[in-house]
């Protein structure tokens, strides 16, 4: 099983910069993120502050649809919500054409209060309350990918309860290694996720016969940060056999969710080839008749995200310790699955300078806080800001306020200026909902 590590040597600053060409260097302001001075941004908003970048997520978006249609593919991007939810994000990719992939009806009620069509989204999961597919019913959501016998019994019991008719999908697991961080693999028989492909064609003749579901077709999602299309190949070949198998049975099978997984380079490398990936589409389930869906997270904000944090101090020991004022509480990903992130200094003098190994590392009370280890950096005296990269998926969300550290605020950049969308949180919010008994 890989890890999350990049593959090969560590790349430099200027090997890091050029592979992202939404960053540029100016000899004044510095590291500039879509046009727009993070120098700036860090003095009008302070640190740490996630700063998105609104035209790398359009263009991503664009990428991803245009490699899609020159395969004549008829697929819609479903948004997978938690790799960042932000409400503003929501909506950039809404007046897209995005429709929403949810895991909870947390998630389904933020795309529908950035103004994503109830019809539009798609709910997956693997524990789906009564609570939550009861108001996902009633407000008209578009599917639900069922991922056991349980849930396909219990849904149907509801719907009919409402009276109206769910529309699902049955989660097939492929039992295919996506190649991917174990944390993050779902496609394996021995994950939690979704039903043996063995037991779905009872399970989808029994969905048929039941009362308030309209079974449609199947959902796959083998795990996420894919960077081959052949695990793909491999799991869409086997849903397209259930197609065939289906439908032989005369069963009606309308569309298939290709579910996400498009991995991204965290280093200089290149993210999974789009082309590779459509065509591979096209060749296992073009040829069906199928709607399609794909929903991916990462690959849509990942890159188009940084945290900017400060240097607080620079500590010596055996080793050189940068501290930053940013933490495992902003972005976790380095703690959870030992993740790389590059890491770049803001001011353009710094790019040229002789760099050495630092452990990179926050305030928080915990060795798992640490952003990077051995990385070459030059000199970072307190006060110095530092940017951290691909950090707009699965960054923010995954946040925390442990250690009393109240949440950081963000700013989407656009065209040259940038917009606060979350104000910093104040400490007292942090105990602002608490209750002193007594
Ligand atoms: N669809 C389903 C059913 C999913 O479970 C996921 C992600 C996605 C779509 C979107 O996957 P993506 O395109 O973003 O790879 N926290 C981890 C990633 C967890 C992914 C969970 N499921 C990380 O930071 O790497």
């Amino acid at each position: 099983m890989a890890d999350m590590t990049i593959t090969g040597p560590a790349p430099d600053l200027a090997s890091l910069l050029k592979a992202r060409p939404f960053l540029s260097l100016d000899e004044t302001d510095g590291l500039c993120f879509e046009g727009v001075s993070l120098k700036s941004i860090a003095m009008q908003y302070g640190t740490p502050v996630w700063v998105y970048g609104a035209g790398e997520m359009r263009r991503r978006y664009r990428a991803l649809n245009a490699a899609l249609a020159a395969q004549d593919l008829p697929a819609h991007i479903h948004y997978a919500v938690k790799a960042n939810g932000h409400l503003a994000i929501l909506d950039l990719f809404r007046r897209l054409g995005a429709g929403a992939d949810v895991v909870s009806l947390g998630e389904f009620l933020r795309a529908r209060r950035a103004g994503i069509a109830p019809d539009d989204v798609v709910y997956s999961g693997v524990g789906k309350s009564e609570a939550e597919l009861k108001a996902a019913l009633a407000a008209g959501i578009g599917q639900i990918n069922v991922e056991s016998a349980e849930e396909l019994a219990m849904l149907s019991g509801i719907a009919s309860g409402l009276g109206v008719q769910a529309t699902v999908a049955l989660r097939m697991n492929p039992d295919v290694d996506a190649g991917t961080h174990a944390k993050i693999t779902t496609g394996l028989a021995e994950n939690k996720f979704g039903i043996a492909a063995a037991d779905i064609p009872a399970l989808y003749a029994h969905a048929a016969s039941l009362p308030g579901l309209r079974p449609v077709g199947l959902a796959l999602h083998i795990g996420s940060q894919i960077l081959s299309p052949t695990p793909y190949a491999t799991a869409y070949a086997k849903g397209a056999d259930m197609v065939r198998h289906l439908r032989a049975q005369g069963q009606n099978v309308e569309a298939l969710d290709l579910g996400g997984g498009i991995g991204i380079g965290y280093g200089a490398e290149p993210g999974l080839d789009l082309a590779a990936y459509a065509a591979t589409i096209r060749r296992t389930v073009g040829g069906l008749g199928l709607r399609l869906m794909v929903e991916p997270g990462r690959y849509l904000t990942g890159p188009a995200g940084l945290l900017l944090a400060s240097v607080i101090l620079q500590k010596h020991t055996q080793k050189r310790f940068v501290v930053l004022d940013a933490a495992m509480t902003e972005l976790m990903r380095p703690a959870l699955y030992e993740a790389w992130h590059g890491i770049l200094p803001l001011d353009a003098a710094d790019f040229s300078v002789p760099v050495s190994p630092a452990d990179v590392v926050g305030p928080v009370c915990e060795s798992a806080d640490s952003f990077a280890e051995n990385r070459a950096l030059p000199d970072l005296p307190p006060g110095r800001l530092v940017a951290l990269l691909d950090a707009g998926a699965y960054g923010a969300e995954m946040s925390s306020t442990y250690n009393a550290r109240p949440r950081a605020a963000s700013v989407l950049a656009d065209a040259g200026t940038a917009r606060l969308i979350t104000p910093r949180q104040s400490i007292e919010d942090l105990w602002a909902d608490e209750i002193l008994p007594g």
